[in-house]
Order: C-alpha cells, then sequence, then structure tokens
C-alpha cells in the first residue's frame, strides 16, 4: 500500500483546458538516439517509451526538429515534414496505450547543431560561437529566415495534432537555438529580434504566438502548450536569474498550460541575477504566483525528493535518468515498495531496461553522468 506521506504525487491535476493528468509525475524529456537514419521513429525507440510510459501522469517525448537545419543530434526524429506523421502516431500511441498524455518536444538546435547533421548550414541569432562549439561559426538568421522557423514551429505543432499527441512542449531550453535568441550571449542583434532582454523576447513569444495560432486552427480536444527554460547560462554576458524571471512572468500570461524549468538539481541556487535565500525552482514558482503549473526537475530519485519538489509550489514533478534505471518508479511508490527503487545502474542492464545502443553508450562513456554500479 501506498504511504500516506506520498498521496499528493498521485493527486489528479486539470489543466486550464480541463485537460485531466491522472497524477503529478512526468517523464522528462530525453533523447534517445535511437531514429531512423531517414528521421522516422524506431521500433527501438517505441519499445523504449513503452516501457517507461506505465504510470506517469505525462511523458515528454525526445526533442523532434522542425526544420533540416536544426537537427541537433545523431539519430534524432523528425518532426519536419508529414511524411513522419505515421511515425510520430505510432509513438504517441504507444505512450497512451500506456495510459500517459503524450507530449512531443518541439525544437531547432542553432549553433549547437553537429555541423555534419545540418550540411553545414549551421544558423543562430547572431553569428557568435558557443562555447562547447567554440570552432562552429553559426550563420545569423536573416528575418525572413527567422520568420519561416517561427512557421516550422507550428507546422510541426499541426503534425503533432495530426498525429494524435495531448500536446507540445517548445523546447526554449539548454542553449538550443530558442534560448540562443533569448541570451545576451548568443544573441547580438540590433533588429527587432534582439537588443534589451523585452527584444531578446521577441523570438520565443512569436514560436508561443504560432503554436498557440496553429493549436486553436486545427486541435479538435484538448490539446497542452507547454515552454522549457533554463534558468541560467554560465557565460558572461548570459542569461541571469533577473532575465528569467522577466521571462517567466511574460510566460506566465501567455494563456500556456505549463511552464517547465531545465535544472540538472532542483535544489540549486541562482548563481547571479536573484539572491541564494531560495532556490531557482522556488524563485520561479514565486514569479509564476499560481498563473500557471510548473514542472520542477532534476535529481529527482526518491519519493521523498519527489515530494519536496512539490512542496516548492511546483504542481509537476519531472523525472529523467531516474525513470532510465527505473521504470516501474511509480508503480514501486504507489505499491509501497520504494524500497525496491533502484537509483544506479548495472553494467549489466541495458537489455533489461530497454536503452538504446547510442544511448547506452554515450551514458557508460561520459563519467558522472549516470550513477553507474562499480
Ligand atoms: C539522456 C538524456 C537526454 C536528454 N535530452 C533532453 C531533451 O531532448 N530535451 C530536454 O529538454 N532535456 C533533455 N535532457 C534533460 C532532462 O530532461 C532533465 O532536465 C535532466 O536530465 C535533469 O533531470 P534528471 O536529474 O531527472 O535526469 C536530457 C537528459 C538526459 C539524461
Amino acid at each position: 500500500m501506498m504511504k500516506e506521506q506520498y498521496s499528493q504525487l498521485f493527486k489528479e491535476l486539470e489543466l486550464k483546458n480541463n485537460m485531466k493528468i491522472k497524477n503529478r509525475i512526468v517523464m522528462a524529456p530525453m533523447t534517445n538516439y535511437a531514429s531512423n537514419e531517414d528521421g522516422t521513429v524506431s521500433d527501438m525507440e517505441i519499445n523504449y517509451y513503452t516501457r517507461r510510459s506505465g504510470g506517469v501522469g505525462i511523458v515528454v517525448t525526445a526533442c523532434t526538429y522542425v526544420t533540416a537545419n536544426g537537427k541537433g543530434f545523431p539519430g534524432e526524429f523528425a518532426g519536419d515534414s508529414d511524411e513522419m506523421i505515421p511515425g510520430l502516431r505510432r509513438l504517441a500511441e504507444a505512450i497512451q496505450g500506456q495510459g500517459a498524455k503524450a507530449v512531443l518536444q518541439i525544437f531547432h538546435g542553432g549553433r549547437s547543431c553537429p555541423p555534419e547533421l545540418v550540411h553545414g548550414d549551421v544558423v543562430s541569432a547572431s553569428a557568435v560561437a558557443s562555447a562547447e562549439q567554440p570552432d562552429v561559426l553559426p550563420r545569423s538568421l536573416s528575418d525572413s529566415e527567422i520568420e519561416d522557423i517561427i512557421r516550422d514551429f507550428g507546422e510541426t505543432t499541426r503534425r503533432a495534432i495530426e498525429a494524435g499527441y495531448d500536446g507540445v512542449e517548445i523546447h526554449g531550453a539548454n542553449g538550443y537555438l530558442i534560448q540562443q535568441f533569448f541570451s545576451p550571449h548568443s544573441n547580438t542583434r540590433e533588429d527587432r529580434w534582439g537588443g534589451s532582454v523585452d527584444k531578446r523576447m521577441a523570438f520565443p513569444l512569436a514560436v508561443v504566438n504560432e503554436v498557440k495560432r496553429v493549436a486553436a486552427e486545427h486541435a479538435k480536444a484538448p490539446f497542452m502548450i507547454g515552454y522549457r527554460f533554463s534558468p541560467e547560462e554560465a557565460t558572461t554576458p548570459g542569461i541571469t536569474m533577473d532575465d528569467t524571471l522577466k521571462l517567466v512572468d511574460t510566460l506566465a500570461d501567455q494563456g500556456l498550460d505549463y511552464l517547465h524549468v531545465s535544472l540538472m538539481d532542483y535544489r540549486s541556487k541562482p548563481r547571479e541575477g536573484a539572491d541564494n535565500s531560495k532556490t531557482r525552482l522556488e524563485w520561479i514558482v514565486d514569479a509564476v504566483q499560481g498563473r500557471v503549473p510548473v514542472i520542477g526537475v532534476g535529481s529527482v530519485h526518491t519519493p521523498d525528493e519527489a515530494v519536496e519538489v512539490l512542496q516548492t509550489g511546483a504542481e509537476l514533478v519531472a523525472l529523467g535518468r531516474e525513470l532510465i534505471m527505473e521504470p516501474d518508479w511509480v508503480s514501486k511508490v504507489a505499491d509501497g515498495r520504494e524500497s525496491e527503487i533502484k537509483t544506479t545502474l548495472s553494467k549489466q542492464d541495458q537489455e533489461l531496461l530497454v536503452i538504446p545502443d547510442l544511448l547506452w553508450h554515450y551514458i557508460m562513456e561520459r563519467t558522472g553522468w549516470f550513477p553507474v554500479d562499480a
């Protein structure tokens, strides 16, 4: 039997659009590097999601690119043409078949795209290289190319609706194109897309408006729209907490269904732009003031930690790495078997846990990312 102290994790949540989420647990979006060469969803991905969708209220998929020069990862699935709809539908049905809402994360990698994945056409807000790819100087997008990409986010939203998803999440986090427009590091434009913090918000808001417009036009059933953002950047100049609190304050009035912060640790404190009397997540929840549900995330492994996230005032809590290591997390908590939750990865468990090869390879190679048993 479930322990009383975890019951709040299992309380239904009703979104503004009347959609009911059966509990407070979300599977965080995680790239799995396993799509087919042509960008279609693979059987392996279907199996990986089927294994993890039983229990959680919402599954946010790995990101999908909205246009060819936005592909950020090998084995990333495509959302940029109507031919992809049947595969996208299989994925939505696999997730929904296990009882979770399926949300497609829509993305453009901008300057973070490996040149070989975008045939050399690496683009961004401005011609400023990232710290991660210092040798790759992106090309600054023209005004009409920016308009095209905004429409591409809308087109992928239409495909998500046609493929039967319950919603889309706009990927404005982790240093990719939407964040590149918001960041004073990557956006040095002096036109309507850059300058003051308000002007740096122009592209993110234009994407939000286009996605909302397309959903209003095409969705026949309630369709959720979420927005994900990273609160701070490590560079100077870079996004600081005060920029983010302004963005959050604006996003909270856009009629979105949720805001999703991207954090590696939900307990982390601000670096710059807000004092460290509160965590980043607490600052964000306080700025939102209940206008829209917030998803907290980052190093949640135990149900006590998940409850702690909800206690900040966030309505939902996302689990990423933990659901890779423990696909049965939710049912174990529901059954009072939380002591059986696995919080480390054994080197023998790739097949048992249905983890695609390239994802497994990166997990094993990148030390410190996942807790791997010796
Ligand atoms: C393998 C892997 C792939 C990820 N891919 C994405 C992604 O496609 N989109 C995204 O917004 N975040 C991505 N993330 C970040 C996670 O959504 C999450 O914010 C982060 O892992 C911290 O949560 P956790 O401690 O529960 O894993 C990824 C994380 C991992 C581990």
